[in-house]
């Protein structure tokens, strides 16, 4: 991964937050093509193809709704998977669009997650999505009005967006399972913070990460709900896995992805996505 970032992976992961309320204008073309350089078939490390569509709402003629939800937008990204590779497309689509995020934050642009409230016949139509495709994600892109609805501060208590898991309910040493705290982190404790601050569907965070001196070992939590295809936590962990990746590069550390499941020992609901091998010089 290369982000081209002014701002440390960090202090923007602490920055970011879900904008649901924007100026009434469309996002320049130049300020959107810095947006959407990560968005290509090079940056993947899943295997899938992905596709991003660029929605003008100007340019439009149906209404593209958000039942109230996203308030002034003129900008989306619509992320495109194919019906055949559901799993390595929803990971993807997080690893890829939360580069996009988080160069956008670095930008002071605003953005919001949307994996359900959204009208799916408008953005269908708009992204030309067609029969053999998955439409997963839809993402407004624009500058923040600054003012936070009602509905809103509903949507956010609800979520308890404003919160996230103590790091030791996150985070879990390899070698025992035992939980890791920030201290016994070392050097990951920086990539870690920062997927600890990732955004997450209902910010229910499902991602749990077991970490041994040379590597970290990224799992889906299902809980209750064991993941179906297509089960939108998987958009959740490659968001994680992106924060990781920014914050190991912040923390001069190189490394590695790699999808060979490790059989550690892990509950039973948790299921094993990839692993950051670090490389020792
Ligand atoms: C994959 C994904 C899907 C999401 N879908 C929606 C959605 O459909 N509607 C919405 O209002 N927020 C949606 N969100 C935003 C989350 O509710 C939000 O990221 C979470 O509550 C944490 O809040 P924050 O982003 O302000 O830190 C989604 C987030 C993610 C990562």
């Amino acid at each position: 991964m290369r982000l081209d970032l002014q701002h440390d992976a960090s202090e923007l992961a602490m920055k970011r937050h879900s904008v649901r309320t924007y100026l009434p204008r469309m996002v320049e073309e130049r300020e959107l093509a810095i947006c959407m350089a990560p968005l290509t078939d090079e940056t993947g490390i899943f295997g899938a193809k992905t596709r991003y569509a660029a929605v003008q709402v100007d340019q439009t003629p149906s209404k593209l709704g958000t039942y109230g939800m996203i308030r002034d937008a003129k900008t989306f990204l619509a992320a495109v998977v194919s019906k055949k590779e559901l799993r390595a497309g929803y990971l993807q689509v997080g690893y890829q669009l939360e580069q996009t995020v988080l160069i956008a934050t670095d930008n002071g642009m605003g953005t919001c997650w949307l994996g359900g409230t959204f009208d799916k016949t408008a953005f269908f139509q708009a992204a030309g999505v067609d029969e053999e495709e998955q439409l997963v994600i839809v993402l407004p892109i624009g500058y923040p009005s600054g003012k936070t609805r009602l509905l809103e501060h509903i949507v956010r208590g609800t979520a308890g967006s404003a919160n996230r898991r103590p790091f030791e309910k996150l985070f879990f040493q390899a070698a025992n399972g035992e939980p890791l705290s920030e201290k016994m982190a070392g050097a990951l404790a920086l990539p870690l913070s920062c997927v600890r601050l990732a955004p997450s569907a209902i910010n229910k965070q499902p991602w749990r990460v077991f970490v041994s001196p040379t590597a970290a070992y990224f799992y889906l939590d299902g809980g209750k709900e064991k993941p179906t295809i297509p089960d939108i936590r998987y958009v959740d962990l490659g968001i994680a896995m992106c924060h990781f990746e920014a914050g190991a590069i912040q923390a001069g550390l190189q490394g590695s992805w790699v999808f060979e499941d490790p059989e550690l020992s892990v509950p039973m609901a948790y299921e094993f996505i990839g692993a950051w091998i670090i490389n020792k010089n």
